[in-house]
């Protein structure tokens, strides 16, 4: 036989709970609120008196989510590129993921020595969920194709691995704000640690913020950096190239500085 309960029985049953401690309804699927609600028993209107008194009410203090720290808890936890890319797409604290159609991870080869780091995906990217594959994207492939490098590769010596400091495409492609960037940066890190590169390209200002701490691309470009003791080389975005075609003989100089440090180091 079914057993109902009224309101204010529930309502006891419920404080009797949190007195238990218990502070948190889970359940081991999700509820889906309205279907309940429409299915629900309507409330037995007599109640005794006694138990129709108002209850004090119960206040349960929400947890605080830093999303910093979540954000390194769990891009620590990820111990390979695919536990990175799984920990990532189930990180809801950036509203920016809301907004976008697809995390975007990376694209290329892990393994390659060579790890560029871009700013944000667009519209492309978004819906294909892959980095760098609109107008910037194709400058980008023939810029290193220059010097025999290829992000479909499978050679690591001639591969490139791409990524993005930002996974979620910025509704209008806005700027990341610094909020966001210092959110997202655990996972980059962990990006970097796991793919372990030898040279690393930083394209682009929102690159060499969230790794260096600092803009200034037009100044930067062509100075070696260091990121996670490996060296880093900031070079002028390719869709900055293709707004200004004069500064392209710069990138030319950093893409042979790039060939001449990879050459060095084996
Ligand atoms: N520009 C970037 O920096 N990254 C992309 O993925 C696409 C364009």
């Amino acid at each position: 036989m079914e057993t109902q309960i009224d309101y204010w029985q529930a309502h006891a049953l419920l404080e009797w709970q949190i007195e238990l401690g218990a502070t948190e309804a889970i359940a081991e699927v999700p509820v889906n609120r309205y279907e309940v609600a429409a299915a629900a028993p309507t409330p037995v209107p007599d109640a005794p008196a006694a138990a129709r008194r108002p209850a004090p009410p119960v206040v349960v203090a929400a947890k605080e989510v830093d999303p910093i720290e979540a954000a390194m808890a769990l891009a620590k936890s990820a111990t390979s590129l695919d536990a990175l890319r799984e920990a990532m797409a189930g990180f809801d604290l950036c509203d920016l993921k809301r907004g976008a159609r697809n995390l975007v991870f990376s694209d290329g080869n892990p393994k390659a020595r060579v790890m560029i780091i871009g700013e944000a995906p667009g519209r492309e990217e978004d819906q294909q969920g892959k980095p760098f594959v609109g107008r910037s994207g194709q400058l980008l492939d023939k810029m290193f194709a220059a010097i025999g490098m290829d992000r479909t590769s499978p050679d690591t010596e001639h591969a490139l691995y791409i990524t993005n400091p930002i996974p979620w495409r910025p509704p209008e492609n806005r700027d990341p704000t610094p909020a966001e960037i210092a959110m997202l940066k655990p996972f980059l890190i962990r990006h970097i640690e796991l793919a372990d590169p030898d040279v690393i390209v930083l394209m682009g200002n929102w690159a060499c913020t969230a790794l260096l701490g600092r803009a200034g691309i037009t100044r930067l470009r062509g100075t070696w950096q260091t990121i996670l003791g490996k060296p880093a080389m900031p070079m002028t975005h390719p869709a900055y190239l293709l707004r200004t075609p004069v500064a392209k003989r710069e990138a030319w100089a950093d893409l042979l500085d790039i060939q001449a440090r990879l050459r060095s180091l084996t």
